[in-house]
């Protein structure tokens, strides 16, 4: 190699470097300080081999301040927990006209409205910032918590109080305990501002306002958060000991009069075509103002419909939000990379060259599925449109044919798994190739196990995605049960945990902890834990309600596997089970080792058996109730929305387990088969005179 052109090598690696080193260190930042990772592990570790394989060739390159040298960044400690004394929800999404008409329809279905009855609906900007709940007992501020998982949060108490638009003391007639919700954000222009300081001091700048201010307010010295310019928005309420408003639109005046500033413009609504007007005005208006938003918040006025409208899953039926088109952007897509999911789907990633979509830089985007890659034809080459919404993972809609290389070629999917080398098959009338690897796999393997720990399963604190690979890649933790063992192994170990690299005492000693604090889990948790194909958090909970504790939901779906047996029709009986998920849960508790693994688990944990969310008292707790024919008082949806907030469980067929059958006009087969079976039969009021507080 001539002496020049080993230079102009250097000089690309070493610049190659530089920028990897910047890019790792963000994304450690961002993953373990701010909670809030914008690539995959896959695209994480991608960066972290090519940053070695430079230093492999160049290795005056790697000096102390390579993140080679470095296990991820410290772990976010100190913040205490606080649970919410009533959940921090999400919102579901609308992103046109028409699905913003089917919301409508929905809401006024579910509440039996026609079309003469008013629906009043409020209209606000979302605001892009965290949110955050304040809580005030006797009009003084005494607690602030991040979301966190929507049950529990972080105490940020000391940082919001640095906060100048939180009021510490509210007027004395507000009620003893009251809890506001909003938004914590940063100006557009504090934002540039802070950026420019940060280049000055040569610190790394801010992707937006919303990372800066996510940045600002997880400080755990409170000074800095002092330092920066933050600011909050109230729109809603957690806790509150006396009702005040019978409306949405009261509890914003009501705020705003008790000193908290709401994000305007607002408008409050009587149907679709006001809610269109506000929604493209502000779209309009979006670049003059000095906040970002994302979209708009819709929430249905009156608050005893909210009340009746209540939640599913993690999201209020009585409010959604409408977010701004996509935007756009044309780059050049270098690669199609195969990512292995927990349950083997293999996920085509498409490697870009970077560019700022919305302000987010954007390297990586999804490709869905071979059908995707094949019906778009993008080719390893070709210039591509791609898009981002939001906080969904940007997608390749297509690509820009008169860019096209002549010698560009098709996509070939591949028929291995690219990570065990498995043949990879794709199911009858499925759109997804799977690894056929199982648990040879290494990343299922890896994969599953990160689910395990994962926020709304075991949520281990300090053992997050990088430190299960690479406890994984040292043969540390090769199962789920290996966590709980981890720390009689490390006792005997030559080589223990607090000995590594990026470790120390007080480190591993924290991890021991936070797995101690997780031998007790709650049950339907544990079985969301498990990573069981099509068993998302709320079916977990459905499962779990419905058989109790570990032992019965084994022996049951063990029992379903006869297709003829009562413990199939159980099974499929439960909302939201169709044959489909029976399959995937029969699949799963009938392999051996998912059964061995169990054992070891019901071994090394307190599984606590399922309690209804109920107050206990209700008379229907814990029933299983069967709705028939058309009532009159509520809609079926509403009827079967409050059993179920009472602790009831609904059935769609009635058998020797149901205890009531609720029988509305017009009752057909299910009254007679609750007939023949002895079943207790209510009529409608009946039914309301029982739950009636
Ligand atoms: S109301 C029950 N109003 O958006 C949920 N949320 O994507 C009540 N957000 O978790 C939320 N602006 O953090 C509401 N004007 C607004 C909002 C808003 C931003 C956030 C909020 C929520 C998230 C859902």
């Amino acid at each position: 190699m001539s002496e020049s052109l080993f230079d102009t090598k250097y000089e690309d690696a070493r610049l190659r470097h530089s920028k990897l080193i910047k890019e790792i260190l963000r994304h450690d930042e961002k993953y373990h300080r701010q909670d809030a990772p914008e690539i995959s592990d896959g695209e994480y570790d991608a960066l972290r081999r090519e940053l070695e394989s430079i230093e492999k060739d160049f290795p005056d390159l790697a000096s102390k301040n390579s993140p080679s040298q470095k296990v991820g960044a410290k772990p976010a400690k100190g913040f205490n927990k606080i649970k919410h004394a009533v959940p921090m929800l999400s919102l579901g999404n609308v992103f046109s006209e028409e699905e913003l008409n089917e919301f409508l329809e929905r809401v006024r279905k579910f509440l039996g409205l026609d079309d003469t009855e008013l629906l009043e609906i409020i209209a606000e900007p979302k605001i892009d910032g965290l949110s955050c709940s304040l809580r005030y007992e006797n009009s003084i501020l005494v607690q602030a918590a991040t979301r966190g998982d929507g049950a529990e949060g972080e105490d940020i108490l000391a940082n919001v109080k640095t906060i100048s638009d939180i009021p510490q003391k509210l007027p004395d007639d507000v009620p003893s305990v009251l809890e506001v919700r909003g938004e914590v954000y940063m100006r557009r222009d504090d934002f540039a501002a802070l950026n420019q300081q940060q280049t000055a001091k040569g610190k790394a700048e801010f992707a937006n306002p919303r990372n800066a201010a996510a940045g600002s307010l997880r400080q755990l010295d409170a000074t800095i958060t002092a330092s920066r310019p933050l600011y909050f928005f109230g729109y809603a309420l957690g806790e509150v000991s006396d009702s005040f408003s019978p409306t949405q639109w009261g509890i914003r005046e009501k705020l705003s009069a008790w000193g908290f500033t709401a994000a305007n413009p607002a408008a409050l609504c009587q149907n679709a075509k006001d809610i269109m007007t506000y929604y493209n005005s502000i779209n309009e208006a979006r670049p003059d103002l000095n906040f970002e938003i994302d979209g708009v918040v819709y929430k249905v006025n009156r608050l005893d419909y909210q009340e009746r409208l209540g939640f599913v899953s993690r999201a209020p039926r009585w409010a959604t939000a409408h977010k701004f088109p996509a935007e756009k952007a044309i780059t050049i897509l270098h690669d199609i990379d195969i990512q292995v999911g927990r349950t083997g789907v293999l996920t085509p990633v498409a490697r870009l060259e970077p560019i700022t979509v919305g302000g987010v830089v954007v390297s990586n985007a999804t490709l869905h599925n071979a059908d995707e890659i094949a019906r778009k034809d993008v080719r390893i080459g070709d210039h591509v449109t791609i898009q981002r919404a939001g906080d969904v993972i940007p997608q390749v809609l297509g690509y820009i044919e008169s860019k096209r290389k002549a010698d560009s070629k098709p996509y070939v999917f591949p028929n291995n798994c690219p990570v065990c080398g498995s043949t990879a098959i794709r199911e009858e009338g499925e759109v997804a190739t799977r690894c056929t690897g199982g648990l040879i796999c290494a990343a299922q393997a890896v994969e599953r196990l990160k689910h395990f720990v994962s926020r709304l399963a075991f949520d281990i604190d300090g053992l997050g995605a990088k430190i299960v690979e690479q406890f994984w890649k040292e043969g540390l933790i090769k199962t789920p049960a290996d966590i709980f063992t981890l720390q009689e192994r490390d006792k005997k170990s030559l080589t223990p945990i607090r000995a590594k690299e990026g470790w120390g005492e007080q480190s591993a000693r924290n991890l021991f902890a936070s797995i101690e604090a997780r031998r007790v889990i709650a049950f339907n948790r544990f079985i969301y834990a498990l990573g069981i194909r099509q068993i998302g958090e709320a079916t977990a909970k459905k499962l779990a309600a419905t058989y109790g504790d570990l032992p019965t939901l084994r022996r049951s779906v063990y029992a379903a596997q006869d297709r003829h047996s009562e413990a199939y029709n159980d099974l499929i009986n439960i909302e939201d089970i169709g044959p489909s998920v029976a399959d995937d849960l029969i699949g799963f508790f009938t392999e051996t080792h998912n059964l061995d693994l169990l054992d070891e688990l019901e071994g090394a944990l307190t599984i606590e058996p399922y309690t209804l969310p109920s107050k206990g008292d209700s008379p229907v707790a814990g029933k299983t109730v069967v709705f028939t024919g058309s009532l009159e008082q509520v809609t079926r949806s509403e009827a079967k929305a409050k059993a179920e907030s009472l602790g009831a469980k609904v059935a769609g067929s009635v058998s020797k387990k149901t205890d009531y059958v609720i029988a509305g006009a017009d009752a057909g087969s299910k009254l007679n088969k609750a007939k023949d079976l002895g079943v207790e039969v209510l009529t409608e009021q009946e039914w309301l005179d029982l739950i009636r507080p």
